[in-house]
């Protein structure tokens, strides 16, 4: 089928990929003349695992265009995907205008029958507004093109995104028409071997599951950060606990992780947009809102046990230390820092006059960007060259080479033979044993 989609961020540019790599025939549109030359020529803008080969692959085939071209997508394409950001507003509510501004540029180009697919993460309702830009630059142009909106968002994680675009576990389908429903399950039809995975349903309740899903998630999270402090406080062990309670199906193994707080571009951004349109609907959403400050609160945590550690001692406390910081990245295998604890953390370390040497495999060049150049900041070439004159090592991203390091090493190394672990990737004994002072999450000792 001929595809056009619009937006190249990770949403767009890895379905577009994957439906290329399906068979489909498709163009990607993006306003940054630069990022699509990129493309082009074979340049991949973001960090993705098996996306870079894909892309290419399916460029030379001829299946995948780049263009800043939007009339002649518009022209391509049967299906029209809207996937450009829906960065926050102040308020918390999503910013619609990129989205909004493609609906215009699709009223102001389409010919033939089309289906508009919402790709983006947008509020309940949004597919009403979408429409409503369309047709209002089709009455401007005089001209009757039949089309129609639908929701089809997306489920995909950074770090493995192109795994769950070809093997997804849904296929959400909002849509008001059954011509329309068999449009996108014909796209998607080779996604859905062996099992149904299409679930179809009104465009409303599609836009809110994609909400749903992400806020569940996030409150998993912040439930066990919560649970977390409480056992850190009544001397218990979270992973402990964390064991006790996976193994009960109704709850999972899934995202009972405690640690140093979500972050990235979507749980955030999602839990305050739901939050913003319950309340422009006249309900409080209490749970929604304690999911978002037990989050910000947890975000600080690494930082009060590594001030309350120096300050048992005579000294200045934090102030003129050294922290090697391992992870800046909000996850593992993306070089994305969008809303990372890393980022609370180490401006706290600033602000009270210590120093940072961090490692990230991916995340340098994103650090940079962000932070800038800063004597208060080195960028290290190796998670040991890192540790080179810290006082205390802060683990903040859970990469698997972080997993099992030399503790020994680590006590012959740090001026202060002390761990803060905010992802609880050691066993207090096993550091312990080396001769060094731990803090976990939730880890019962740290009181
Ligand atoms: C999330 C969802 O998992 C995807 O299903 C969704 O499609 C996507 O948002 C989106 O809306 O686009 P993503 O933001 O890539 O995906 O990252 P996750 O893997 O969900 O991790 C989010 C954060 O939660 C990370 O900072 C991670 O460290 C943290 N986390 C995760 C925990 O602290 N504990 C856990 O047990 C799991």
């Amino acid at each position: 089928m001929r595809v056009a989609i619009f937006g190249t961020g990770y949403v767009g540019l890895v379905t577009g990929t994957c439906l290329a790599e399906v068979g489909h025939d498709v163009i990607c549109v993006d306003i940054d003349a630069a990022k699509v030359e990129g493309l082009n020529n074979g340049i991949i803008p973001i960090y993705e695992p098996g996306l870079e080969p894909m892309v290419k692959a399916n460029h030379a085939s001829g299946r995948l265009h780049f263009t800043t071209d939007a009339a002649s997508a518009i022209s391509h394409g049967e299906i029209v995907f809207i996937a450009v950001g829906t960065p926050p507003d102040e308020d918390g509510s999503a910013d619609l205008q990129y989205v909004l501004a493609v609906a215009r540029t699709i009223g102001q180009h389409i010919e033939r029958s089309t289906v508009v697919v919402d790709k983006s993460t947008v509020p309940v309702g949004t597919a009403d507004r979408v429409h409503a830009a369309i047709a209002e630059q089709l009455r401007a142009r005089g001209v009757e093109v039949p089309f129609e909106v639908v929701s089809n968002p997306e489920f995909l994680k950074e770090g493995d995104a192109v795994n769950d675009c070809m093997r997804p576990d849904r296929i959400v389908i909002g849509a008001s028409s059954p011509q329309a429903v068999d449009k996108l399950k014909r796209l998607y039809g080779p996604f859905n071997r062996n099992h149904e995975r299409i679930v179809v349903m009104d465009v409303r309740s599609a836009e809110l599951t994609k909400y749903a899903a992400n806020a569940m998630l996030a409150t998993k999270i912040s439930f066990m950060n919560e649970i977390a402090n409480i056992a850190e406080r009544v001397g218990a062990d979270i992973e402990h606990v964390r064991h006790g309670i996976g193994s009960d199906p109704r709850i999972g193994w899934h995202f009972i992780y405690p640690g140093a707080g979500y972050g990235g571009s979507c749980f955030p951004k999602d839990v305050q947009a739901l939050a913003r349109t319950a309340q422009q609907h006249q309900y409080q959403p209490r749970l929604l809102d304690a999911v978002e400050a037990v989050n910000e609160a947890q975000k600080g945590h690494l930082f009060e046990l590594i001030q309350r550690h120096f300050d048992l001692g005579e000294d200045e406390g934090v102030r003129g230390r050294t922290f090697a910081v391992w992870g800046l990245a909000f996850k593992p295998n993306t070089d994305d820092m969008r809303e990372a604890s890393s980022r609370r953390l180490l401006a706290q370390l600033w602000e009270a006059g210590a120093t940072v040497r961090a490692y990230d495999p991916e995340a340098h060049e994103e650090a940079k960007r962000i932070f800038g150049e800063r004597d208060d900041l080195v960028l290290c070439d190796s998670a040991n060259a890192a540790l080179e004159g810290a006082d205390a090592l802060v683990v903040v991203t859970e990469w698997k080479q972080f997993r099992s390091p030399d503790f020994g090493r680590l006590k012959a190394t740090l001026k202060d033979a002390v761990i803060f672990d905010g992802r609880n990737l050691y066993e207090p004994g096993d550091v312990e044993q080396a001769g060094l002072a731990y803090y976990g999450i939730g880890r019962g000792r740290s009181v």
